[in-house]
C-alpha cells in the first residue's frame, strides 16, 4: 500500500499521437500503481504542461505532429536535465536510438512494447531519480558541513596564530585576547577580569565593545556578571547562558575560565546586547580554544618572567656583594651597560641581541666574586701571578651563569669580554670575527669605563684621552668598526677629540 501511495504521487506525462499506444501506456502505468498520469497527442502541449506543473518522468513517441519527440526531449532537458525521458517509437533504428540517448533519453522502447518491460523501466528510472535527488541533498548537506568545518578550523587557526604572535607585556596580551574574542564570536561586549583566589576578588583588567556599541554600563555589567563568574570559578567550566536567564544587558553570555595548573586566574566573558542574537556551541568552542591557548601562552610568559626575574635578582645581589667589597667598581657594571647599549643602538642590533648585551653587561664581572680581596682590592700594580688570578674572572663568571640554559648567549659574552681583535686576549685568544660581536662591543665599553674611572693607584683618564686610546688600539685590541660606532655615540667634545 505504501509503495502504491508513493507511485500514485509520481506524475508521469505520456505523449503519443497514436491513441491506441497512448491508452496502452496509460493502462500499463495504472496497473503498476502509477495513477498520476497526464496524456497528450503532441509535444507542444506536453511541454507546456510540463513547464507549468512539472512531472517525474516522460514517455514520448518520436514522430508526432507539431514538435517531434526528439525536439520535446531537447526542450525538457534544457529546462530540467534530471527528468528521465523514455522514447517509444514504431520505427526503431539504431541511429535514432543513439541520437535520442545522446540527447539525454534514458531508454528506448520499440512498438509493440511489452507492458512488463515498460513498467520495469519506469520503476527503474523513477527509483534512480529519487536516489540521485537524495544524494544531491546529501551532497549539498555534506558540502555545507564540510565548508562549515573548514570555516571553523580556519577560525581556530587564526586564534592560535594570533596568540602565538602576541607580543608585549601582559596588559597588551589581555587586550588582544579581548579583541580576538569579540572578533570570533561577533559579541557586543567583552570583559576580562583577573581572579585573586586568596582574596576571592575579581579585578577588571580589560573591557572592550564592538565598534558602534556604547562603552557605558561597565560597572553594571560587572555586577550583573558576578553570579556567572562565581559559577564558572566553582565549576572550572565555561558557561553559555541564553537571554531568558538574564535581564537587561545580559541577553546572552559566554564566560570562560583561563586556568594555569587547574587554577582559575582570569575569566573571559562576552555578551550580546540584542536578545535576538544568541551565541551558539560554536562560539563557546571558539572561546574555549582561545582561552586554553591564551592560558598556555600566559603561563609560559609569566613563568619566564618570574624565573628570569628571580635569577636576575640573585645575580644582582651577587654583583652588589662585589661592589660592597670594591667601591671603585661600584658603578662600573651600570656604566658599561649604558655605554654598550648606546653602541648597540648605533649598530642597529636586534631587540634580542640588545637584551642579551644588557644582561651580559650587568653580569660581565660576576666572576670577580671568587677573586680574593688581597688581589681584587690591591692598591698597587698586580704581579704576573696575581694578574693570572684576576684573568680567571671571565671563565668563573661563565661558570656561574652557564648552568642556566636561559643565559646561553650571555654566557659566551661573559667568557669572551677580554678577548682582543688581534688574538692576544684571554681566555681563548680568539681573533677578529671569531669573538662574538656582543663580546667585542662589551670589550670597548668595558675598557673605556675602566680607563675613565679613578683607581686607588691612578686617576682616571679624561674622556678625550680615553677616546685617543681606543682609536690607537683600533684594529689591535678592538674591532675597528665597533670603536667607530662607540666613539660616534659619545658627546660632541669627544667626537671632535677623536677626529
Ligand atoms: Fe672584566
Amino acid at each position: 500500500m505504501a509503495v502504491h501511495n508513493q507511485q500514485e504521487a509520481k506524475s508521469i506525462l505520456v505523449v503519443d499521437d497514436d491513441n491506441a499506444t497512448r491508452e496502452l501506456i496509460i493502462e500499463t502505468l495504472h496497473s503498476g500503481g502509477y495513477l498520476n498520469t497526464r496524456e497528450f497527442n503532441n509535444g507542444l502541449e506536453a511541454f507546456e504542461s510540463f513547464r507549468e506543473s512539472g512531472c517525474e518522468l516522460i514517455i514520448s513517441d518520436l514522430k508526432m505532429p507539431g514538435i517531434s519527440g526528439m525536439e520535446l526531449l531537447n526542450k525538457v532537458k534544457e529546462y530540467n536535465p534530471s527528468i528521465p525521458v523514455i522514447i517509444v517509437t514504431g520505427y526503431p533504428s539504431i541511429g535514432g536510438s543513439v541520437t535520442a540517448m545522446k540527447k539525454g533519453a534514458v531508454d528506448f522502447l520499440s512498438k509493440p512494447f511489452d507492458p512488463d518491460d515498460l513498467l520495469f523501466k519506469v520503476n527503474l528510472y523513477l527509483k534512480e531519480k529519487s536516489i540521485l535527488a537524495a544524494d544531491a541533498v546529501d551532497c549539498e548537506d555534506s558540502n555545507w558541513k564540510f565548508k562549515e568545518k573548514i570555516r571553523e578550523l580556519s577560525t581556530i587557526n587564526v586564534i592560535y596564530d594570533r596568540i602565538e604572535t602576541m607580543k608585549g607585556g601582559n596588559e597588551e596580551i589581555f587586550r588582544e585576547i579581548v579583541l580576538l574574542a569579540l572578533n570570533v564570536t561577533g559579541g557586543d561586549r567583552c570583559l576580562l577580569v583577573l581572579f585573586d583566589e586568596t582574596e576571592h576578588t575579581f579585578y577588571r583588567k580589560t573591557y572592550e565593545t564592538k565598534s558602534g556599541v556604547s562603552k557605558e554600563e561597565e560597572s553594571t555589567l560587572l555586577n550583573k556578571l558576578k553570579g556567572v563568574f562565581i559559577k564558572v570559578i566553582s565549576e572550572k567550566k565555561a558557561l553559555l547562558t541564553g537571554s531568558d536567564e538574564n535581564s537587561d544587558i545580559l541577553c546572552c553570555t559566554i564566560s570562560v575560565p583561563l586556568m594555569i595548573r587547574n587554577k582559575v586566574f582570569a575569566l573571559l566573558t562576552v555578551t550580546n546586547d540584542n536578545p535576538a542574537r544568541t551565541f551558539g556551541q560554536k562560539d563557546l568552542s571558539f572561546l574555549q580554544n582561545l582561552t586554553a591557548r591564551a592560558s598556555l601562552h600566559l603561563e609560559n610568559t609569566l613563568l619566564y618572567e618570574s624565573l628570569f626575574g628571580s635569577i636576575m635578582d640573585t645575580f644582582e645581589s651577587l654583583i652588589h656583594s662585589i661592589h660592597a667589597r670594591d667601591h671603585y667598581t661600584e658603578r662600573h657594571s651600570q656604566n658599561v651597560t649604558t655605554l654598550a647599549l648606546r653602541t648597540a643602538r648605533a649598530l642597529r642590533l636586534s631587540a634580542y641581541e640588545t637584551e642579551s648585551l644588557k644582561t651580559a653587561s650587568l653580569l660581565h664581572d660576576i666572576g670577580k666574586i671568587a677573586i680574593p680581596d688581597h688581589i681584587l682590592l690591591k692598591p698597587g700594580h698586580l704581579t704576573p701571578d696575581e694578574y693570572k688570578i684576576i684573568m680567571n674572572h671571565s671563565v668563573i663568571g661563565e661558570n656561574i651563569i652557564k648552568s642556566l640554559a636561559l643565559f646561553e648567549e650571555e654566557r659566551k659574552i661573559v667568557r669572551h669580554h677580554h678577548e682582543r681583535w688581534d688574538g692576544n686576549g684571554y681566555p681563548d685568544g680568539l681573533k677578529k670575527n671569531n669573538i662574538p660581536v656582543l663580546a667585542r662591543i662589551l670589550s670597548v665599553a668595558d675598557s673605556f669605563d675602566a680607563m675613565t674611572s679613578d683607581r686607588p693607584y691612578r686617576k682616571g683618564l679624561i674622556r678625550e684621552k680615553a677616546v685617543d686610546e681606543l682609536l690607537k688600539n683600533r684594529g689591535a685590541q678592538f674591532d675597528p668598526d665597533i670603536v667607530d660606532a662607540f666613539v660616534g655615540t659619545l658627546d660632541s667634545p669627544n667626537k671632535s677629540a677623536s677626529n
